[in-house]
């Protein structure tokens, strides 16, 4: 139970659209929250310069601060000082906006200091103009939420807002978004642990793969059965990517890059020999280049 320290709660919006759809509902949830006593900040997560991760893994591999020179850091900074997170989502073609990935796909970023990252609390805010489920926005959230190490307290989904501000007119989605930001504020202040999905027991996601008469969470890797109209989840134990052991161990004493790094140290001549049957000088596939750009310079990863 936090007691004397006063709980923040930051919000994010996806959308570049002032006024628009993610950013009002988030504002509500904010402004709920705050009027249960939390201090609240927002970022427009398209503001901030994020660029691609490279894929170097020199932040894992060693252990250094991420090369790329942008606002990622703002970002994690706030995500280490905030106590829960109010993430606002528009469905952009059935899914998260890239904005989200380009963060996603940046996470290694908090290996050093992960510890800072566990166990704040979140809602997920999505809103879609469509009448439809927009299904996998939620699964996706879930996971951005699980990677930076946040506890989903809360889900929201909106549909049919079609105009920046029309989810102004939504009664009920206005309440859901307030409601949102109350279970964040309540969660913090009790330290709940659950947060009632109805699906994959482990983590959280309502969306599996069918595979023959069986199921299985495409996101932890946990299998299940369809019975007496549920899912019966099986119990034994799943190495999962999205599990705190993994995530401990992974961040921890960096198992998974060492026990790959000496796998890939065996095969590496094989492989820079059967390179050579791709390297641009032995083929004739032309590169399309950006018409300001020198003459491509091949860079090979080994
Ligand atoms: C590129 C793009 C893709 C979209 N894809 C979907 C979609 O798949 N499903 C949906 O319900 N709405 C979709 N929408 C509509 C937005 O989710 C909707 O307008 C939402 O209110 C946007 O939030 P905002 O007002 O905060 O920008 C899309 C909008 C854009 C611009």
């Amino acid at each position: 139970m936090i007691m004397n320290k006063r709980i923040k709660i930051l919000g994010l919006v996806g959308s570049s659209r002032k006024m628009g759809n993610t950013e009002i509902l988030v504002k509500a949830a904010l402004k709920s929250a705050a009027e249960n006593g939390a201090e609240v900040e927002l970022i427009r997560l398209t503001d901030f310069n994020i660029l691609p991760c490279r894929g170097c893994v020199s932040c894992i591999r060693l252990n250094t601060d991420c090369r790329i020179n942008d606002d990622m850091t703002i970002i994690l900074d706030k995500f280490k000082e905030c106590d829960g997170l109010v993430m606002g989502v528009p469905i952009y073609t059935y899914h998260l906006p890239a904005i989200y990935k380009l963060i996603h796909d940046r996470v290694y970023m908090i290996h050093k200091d992960y510890r800072k990252f566990i166990g704040k609390k979140a809602a997920i805010i999505a809103v879609g103009a469509m009448e439809i489920e927009n299904n996998l926005v939620i699964p996706m959230s879930y996971l951005f939420l699980r990677s930076f190490l946040f506890h989903p307290v809360s889900c929201v989904k909106i549909t049919k807002a079609m105009g920046p501000g029309s989810v102004l007119l939504n009664k009920k989605a206005m309440e859901k978004a307030k409601i949102a930001g109350k279970k964040v504020h309540n969660a913090i202040q009790s330290n709940l642990k659950d947060n009632n999905s109805i699906g994959c027991s482990f983590c959280n996601n309502n969306f599996v793969e069918i595979i023959k008469n069986k199921i299985r969470c495409p996101f932890c890797g946990r299998n299940g059965e369809l019975k007496n109209n549920g899912i019966v989840w099986e119990n034994g134990k799943v190495i999962n990517y999205l599990s705190p052991e993994f995530i401990i161990d992974f961040f921890g004493i960096n198992k998974w890059t060492s026990t790959t790094r000496a796998a890939y140290k065996k095969e590496i001549l094989e492989i820079s020999e059967r390179k050579k049957e791709y390297k641009d000088k032995n083929l004739k596939i032309r590169w399309i280049q950006k018409e300001d750009k020198k003459e491509y310079e091949e860079k090979s990863v080994v």
